[in-house]
């Protein structure tokens, strides 16, 4: 069996320490795909005129029976999906008045729950819903989804097991570092922790990628990397990725296992920062640098643990209560052994008062460790 084994453990902040909140199972799957995600282009989007369709929703829930309230929501159906002339005028964007736009399949499945309704409380309670998710907007402290339109993040992956496909090369992201993560893991983990204009903390941050998916998502970037070389590399493609929010990108070289993290946030006027992405070295696996402060030279597994323990320590100050640390890593097979790496890791971090709030399993389709492992018979 082609065991998976890139786990992303993330863990919460936690004021007490040592509370482990319920967790999702580890999973080991095998390398085929589960489920497939709709390709963005597949989804039609509707726009709505939100005033009309305030409107509109309000004289279907005031219909008088069940059946009349379906008719109503039956011709709504209708119209979105142009099978009727738009006589309520509920698509004409240029009418007075904002817009609204839906992700068209949730939409009409929404309408369609309307219409399956036994009772017609239970309809305008699908009604209303709909009317709140035109009117309002509910986030989190924690991101910027809207839980009241959960249903149309189809970019964001819930689930703990991330079929994650081809890595993505668009842009100035290549695959250049061997060792980087695909752009999709820092891309989920700042949808799902973090808001605009918040902090990332990246300790390894190896070629950018972490930092260049910042600019994309309107988040600022502090990263940390030992190899002079490598981050002055990250640099020049960090700077070629257009910054159209104006966030900060701020790359050091330094070991983080003792770096300033405050001094440098400092510098921005910041304090803390809000998510901390850890992709450290999978101990020796690959050999970084010949930098004795580099993890990957570390010569036992429990020194590299200890080190690994550090920067975990060293980052914790200038990460803000109640957010989210996510540290990225794969296992090691060493002299006939399997070196669970990544539950070592966890531990290290657990051990430093950090709730654990889930563990994700990648699958490793299309990544070179995969090939290897594949020459390796694993
Ligand atoms: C697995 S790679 C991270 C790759 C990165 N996520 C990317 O996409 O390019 C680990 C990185 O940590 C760096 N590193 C190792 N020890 C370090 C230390 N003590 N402080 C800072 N960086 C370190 C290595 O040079 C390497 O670039």
């Amino acid at each position: 069996m082609h065991g998976i084994h890139k786990k992303v453990g993330k863990v919460k902040r936690c004021a007490k320490g040592y509370m482990i909140s319920p967790t999702q199972p580890v999973v080991v799957a095998e390398n085929t795909a589960l489920f497939t995600v709709l390709p963005g282009e597949q989804i039609g989007v509707a726009i709505l005129n939100k005033s009309r369709a305030l409107e509109v929703l309000a004289a279907i829930e005031a219909s008088p029976t069940l059946d009349s309230l379906k008719a109503g929501a039956m011709e709504l159906k209708e119209i979105i999906s142009f099978k009727r002339p738009d006589t309520l005028n509920l698509l004409n964007i240029n009418l007075n008045g904002d817009t609204v736009g839906f992700r068209k399949d949730v939409l009409l499945s929404e309408i369609d729950q309307v219409l399956e309704s036994q009772s017609q409380e239970r309809a305008i309670y699908y009604l209303r819903r709909l009317q709140k998710g035109i009117n309002q907007v509910r986030t989190t402290k924690i991101n910027d989804i809207n839980l009241l339109r959960w249903k149309e993040y189809s970019d964001i992956i819930t689930d703990s097991l991330w079929i994650l496909g081809k890595r993505g090369t668009s842009g100035v992201h290549m695959a250049w570092y061997w060792g980087n993560f695909i752009p999709q893991i820092p891309r989920q983990l700042m949808l799902r922790y973090t808001k605009k204009g918040d902090w990332v903390l990246d300790p390894f941050a190896g070629s950018g990628t972490t930092l260049i998916e910042c600019r994309r998502l309107q988040r600022n970037g502090l990263g940390v990397e030992i190899n002079p070389e490598v981050a002055s590399k990250a640099q020049e493609l960090i700077s070629l990725e257009s910054n159209p929010w104006k966030v900060v990108s701020d790359l050091a070289v330094g070991d983080s296992t003792d770096f300033d993290f405050g001094q440098a946030l400092h510098r921005h006027s910041v304090k803390q920062v809000q998510l901390v992405i850890l992709h450290p070295p999978y101990h020796d696996i690959i050999k970084f640098s010949s930098d004795p402060r580099d993890l990957s030279n570390c010569r036992t597994v429990d020194e590299f643990l200890q080190r690994f323990g550090s920067v975990i320590e060293n980052v914790t100050p200038v990460l803000e209560k109640k957010r989210y640390l996510s540290l990225v890593i794969g296992d090691k097979y060493s002299k006939g052994e399997w070196i669970p790496l990544g539950f070592y890791c966890m531990n290290e971090v657990l051990k430093r008062g950090y709730s654990l709030k889930a563990i994700i399993v990648k699958n490793f389709e299309d990544t070179r460790a995969k090939r290897n492992q594949k020459n390796c018979g694993g």
